[in-house]
Formats: C-alpha cells, sequence, structure tokens
C-alpha cells in the first residue's frame, strides 16, 4: 500500500501529469484539498472508489484516515493543488507518514505561478534583467513569516516575483516594492490561471488594482513582464559554441 500525493496542477483539468492522471485511476481511495483541486479531476477515480474531500478535514483526521486505508491495504491518491513543493501541507501529512511507517510517493504537478506566466504569455528569466524568480508570499492569519525572508529584501535584488497567498494585502505589497523596482515597474494579478473563469490585470506597480478580486490570485512583479529591449540570450547565438551545436575548426565540444 502507498500514499501517492499528486500535484493536480493550477486547475484546468488537463494540466496534470500522465503519471498523477494514471495513478489517480489504480486508487481505490482519492483525498483531495477541495478549495483548489478542480472537481473534474475526479472522473478518473476508478468505479467505487472512496473520494473525500479533506477540505472540512484536521491534520488528525486526514491522518486516521489515510491509516484506516493502510490497513485495509487500499492505495491512497492524496491530490494537492499546483505542485507539492509550495504551500501544500505535504510536509506535515510526511512526516506523520513516515512516523507510522507508510510508504509515501510523490508526483511533481503543474505549479500556479507556471500557469500565470503561460496566461501572461512571458518568460520570467530574461537575459540581463531577471535571472531568478521568487516564490514568496506575506504572512497570512494561518503562517507568519521568517524575520528575514521580507519583501523588501527579496526586492532589493530585483528578480521576478510571484507572490502568492497575497492577493487581500495587494496594497502592503506595492507600498513595499514601489521604493525598490519603481512604480513605473510592470506588475500583474492573474486570477485563477488555467480556469475556465481565469482573469488577467496588467499594470505596473504605480497602477495595479485587483477589484474584485479577493483569492486565488497571483501577483507577478518585474521588468521582465513587459520587456521589449533586452538582449538575446546566448544559447541560439550563431557564433556560439555547444555540445549540441558545434561551431569552428575547433569546437569546445568535439564528437
Ligand atoms: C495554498 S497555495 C497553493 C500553491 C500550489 N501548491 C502551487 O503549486 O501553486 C494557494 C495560492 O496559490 C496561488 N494559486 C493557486 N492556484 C492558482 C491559480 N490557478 N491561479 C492563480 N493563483 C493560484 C494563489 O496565490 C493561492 O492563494
Amino acid at each position: 500500500m502507498t500514499v501517492h500525493f499528486i500535484g493536480a496542477g493550477p486547475g484546468a483539468a488537463d494540466l496534470i501529469t500522465l503519471r498523477g492522471r494514471d495513478l489517480i485511476a489504480a486508487c481505490p481511495v482519492c483525498l483531495y484539498a477541495g478549495s483548489l483541486v478542480p472537481p473534474a479531476l475526479l472522473t478518473h477515480c476508478p468505479p467505487g472508489a472512496r473520494i473525500v474531500n479533506t477540505a472540512p478535514l484536521s491534520l488528525d483526521q486526514i491522518i486516521a484516515d489515510i491509516a484506516a486505508a493502510h490497513e485495509a491495504g487500499h492505495d491512497v491518491a492524496r491530490l494537492h493543488s499546483g505542485d507539492l513543493s509550495i504551500w501544500s501541507a505535504m510536509g506535515e501529512q510526511l512526516r506523520r507518514l513516515r512516523a507510522l511507517q507508510i510508504p509515501v510517493n510523490v508526483v511533481p504537478g503543474v505549479p500556479s505561478f507556471a500557469a500565470a506566466a503561460a496566461a501572461l504569455e512571458v518568460e520570467l528569466t530574461l537575459p540581463g534583467l531577471a535571472q531568478s524568480v521568487v516564490l514568496t508570499r506575506t504572512p497570512g492569519r494561518a503562517s507568519s513569516m521568517p524575520e528575514t525572508e521580507r519583501l523588501a529584501a527579496f526586492a532589493a535584488t530585483g528578480a521576478t516575483l510571484a507572490i502568492h497567498l497575497s492577493i487581500h494585502a495587494l496594497e502592503t505589497v506595492r507600498a513595499e516594492l514601489i521604493p525598490h523596482y519603481g512604480a513605473d515597474c510592470p506588475a500583474a494579478i492573474v486570477f485563477r490561471a488555467s480556469w475556465p473563469d481565469q482573469r488577467v490585470i496588467r499594470g505596473t506597480l504605480g497602477s495595479l488594482e485587483a477589484g474584485d478580486i479577493d483569492r486565488t490570485a497571483l501577483i507577478l512583479v518585474g521588468r521582465a513582464l513587459a520587456a521589449e529591449g533586452f538582449d538575446d540570450s546566448r544559447l541560439y547565438a550563431a557564433d556560439y559554441d555547444r555540445r549540441y551545436r558545434p561551431v569552428g575548426d575547433e569546437p569546445r565540444f568535439p564528437e
């Protein structure tokens, strides 16, 4: 018996990996985080599967449910939105399951920041402008922030920021970032990226407004969001000698 933690993707039912889909189809038990996991994914569950929305459950109740499936020898598909490596609460479940010696398997998913960048049709890392993306958030009711992880500290690097769980704090975010990026720095809000009701708001740090959007949105900030005059990367430069495209009489990587 194994608990398969599966990244369910950002919302569109077809933005799950084939591996994740096939595991859902193979598990007689499916626990899903109902607040963000698209219900259409549950159609992959096999007939007769026990399907549990964990949104109203406590951690103890979730672990008890999994432990019961373990006793019965039933594999479990455990679905969380996006990818599991960020803000999935997988860590605390893994810790409990390891203590109970219940085997686990982790299947990555498409994170919402990638779906938001796709909605904006942008590359978040552009030569000479930004070569790092910071996935971050502001403090919330359930989670404080480590003292060193201030928006201003990340902003000092000029990296592209993908700010999660913070649309309610947009004014604070703008106020903290404007001194570093400038009020004219491109910024965007992507609400429910990849869902049928996806919305995109583009603007600048000085102008960005959320309107009626108060959840399930990402704030993206950085010069890369609306850049035109950046350099081409060296990767495809005609004179760039590389393993897959040797150039000149004495290539660096001879075949
Ligand atoms: C609990 S976190 C989950 C993050 C998820 N594990 C991931 O990989 O993106 C929820 C936050 O992620 C962002 N988010 C999740 N899905 C989103 C989507 N489809 N569009 C925009 N933001 C989304 C929002 O900032 C939301 O408040």
